[in-house]
């Protein structure tokens, strides 16, 4: 099945509700977008953790690497510019790193919350090719607006 983000986006409103842990926040999120869609085999978030570093945050699939420069990997590109990055065929992207060998393809949005501080990445892996478009942008970041904007 694929994500319904406009239920998702209610349901995780009222997990969320008046909780301002960004951990907590994080790993409710995972939980309730892992299990929405058959596409996402691996879903997580990356926390900027120092200056130009990303580190594992709550995520849903195998073991994922522990820290990420933004100089590296789809992630890294997604936190050093701001911008969602959908890659359909990760073997095509650059310096992409694979922590599983059956990923296909992948989204990474930015995290940002009050007045544009960059939080971290959401990283949705799949072993699908060609799996995420622009509709996953845009209903992924309305909800990452809705839960961490205001952090
Ligand atoms: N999507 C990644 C890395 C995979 S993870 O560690 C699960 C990248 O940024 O290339």
């Amino acid at each position: 099945m694929r994500a319904d983000y406009g239920t998702l986006a209610s349901v995780i409103a009222s997990l969320t509700e008046d909780e301002t842990d960004e951990v907590a926040l994080m790993a409710t999120v995972v939980c309730e977008l892992h299990h929405a869609d058959d596409r996402f085999d691996w879903t997580g978030f990356y926390r900027v953790t120092a200056p130009g570093v990303l580190k594992i945050g709550p995520y849903q699939g195998g073991h994922g690497c522990l820290v990420i420069p933004f100089a590296r990997g789809v992630c890294g590109a997604a936190a050093r510019e701001g911008r969602v990055q959908i890659v359909p065929d990760v073997e095509a992207f650059p310096g992409h790193i694979a922590c599983s060998s059956s990923t296909r393809s992948e989204i990474v949005l930015p995290v940002f919350g009050r007045g544009g501080r960059l939080i971290g990445v959401l990283d949705i892996d799949s072993d699908r090719p060609g799996a995420f478009d622009g509709a996953d942008a845009e209903g992924l970041s309305a909800i990452l607006t809705s839960v961490f904007g205001a952090l």
